[in-house]
């Protein structure tokens, strides 16, 4: 995977991503250790983080993941760069360029921009999350924390709830399921439910009580609730109702069903405070899992010695 640019998990094999999720886990054990967490893998190598919409979990995981690997890097804020005068994009990505970076982690609301970043600069470009397209480490550290619970990723059945349409974690989540030979099952409003994935291993269901019936693991998608104003819901509360995940919901799943959430959470609308706190509840692992999976990326695509 070296000098691979990751604009989306489709672009995967299974192979690649099998070398990513080993990587992945000889950095937990680092991360989860204590002490020193400074290696010398990127040292030398310099890191810019691009993210032109908000971001908690995923700007921060990749700036630790960068340091903790020995790269120097750089979080640039749009709201205080030269992206507030006017500035394009190209000419943005051409900017950090000529100061010699190596990679640029990158999150855009427009669809495809990562891919428009790789044919305008050299650097490595990982893509943070393009609109509605991709999330590739969001699908990555995804499937390590399942891999982590369960023991295994081929066999097991996911069940995917909310705003399908909008999501690029759904998108993701379905091309890296599928691929390491999992079972989907997309639930949400019709209006939410996807065309696209009319392939082996998904169903699509506009019950949510069917879709979960028997699953190993609910996946539990942000409302975007920008999307109400477009009137693709009735309420919000009439979604926490029909396809809100809480206590009483859990009891169609099995006893042992695993609970994600990408972040950030719409408490008491997809997804109940009991849900989120429970046992079942993987939501702290993924953040964790976040650092080590974007530590494998930045290894592996920059030549580190995972
Ligand atoms: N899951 C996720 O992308 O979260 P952030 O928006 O906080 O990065």
């Amino acid at each position: 995977m070296l000098g691979k640019s990751v604009t989306a998990i489709k672009n995967f094999s299974a192979a690649e991503i099998r070398s990513v999720l080993d990587a992945a886990y000889k950095f937990k054990q680092i991360i989860k250790r204590g002490g020193e967490k400074k290696l010398s893998n990127l040292r030398g190598k310099a890191i810019v983080n691009l993210f032109y919409e908000p971001s908690t979990r995923t700007r921060t995981s990749f700036e630790l993941a960068g340091k903790y690997l020995g790269a120097d890097v750089v979080s640039i804020n749009s709201g205080t760069s030269s992206i507030v005068k006017g500035e394009s994009l190209r000419d943005t990505l051409r900017t950090i360029e000529a100061m010699g970076v190596d990679a640029i982690v990158m999150r855009h609301k427009a669809e495809g921009a990562a891919d428009f970043a790789t044919q305008v600069v050299k650097p490595v470009i990982i893509n943070a999350g393009d609109g509605a397209h991709a999330h590739p480490s969001q699908a990555l550290l995804d499937l390590f924390t399942i891999e982590q619970r369960k023991g295994r990723l081929a066999g097991l059945k996911v069940a995917i709830v909310g705003d399908i349409l909008h999501s690029r974690v759904a998108r993701s989540d379905v091309y890296a399921m599928t691929r390491m030979g999992m079972e989907v099952r997309l639930a949400g409003f019709k209006t939410l439910l996807p065309r696209f994935f009319d392939f082996d291993g998904v169903t699509v269901y506009e019950s949510l009580d069917d879709a979960i019936k028997g699953v190993d693991v609910i996946n539990v998608l942000r409302i975007q609730l920008e999307r109400q104003q477009a009137g693709l819901f009735p309420s919000t509360r009439e979604y926490a109702r029909v396809f809100g995940i809480n206590d009483e919901r859990l009891k169609l799943a099995a006893d042992n069903v695993l609970i994600l959430h990408p972040g950030p959470q719409n408490k008491g609308l997809e997804i109940s405070s009991e849900v989120t706190y429970c046992e079942r509840s993987a939501i702290q692992d993924q953040v964790q899992n976040g650092v080590a999976i974007r530590m494998a990326l930045l290894d592996l695509t920059l030549g580190g010695d995972a």
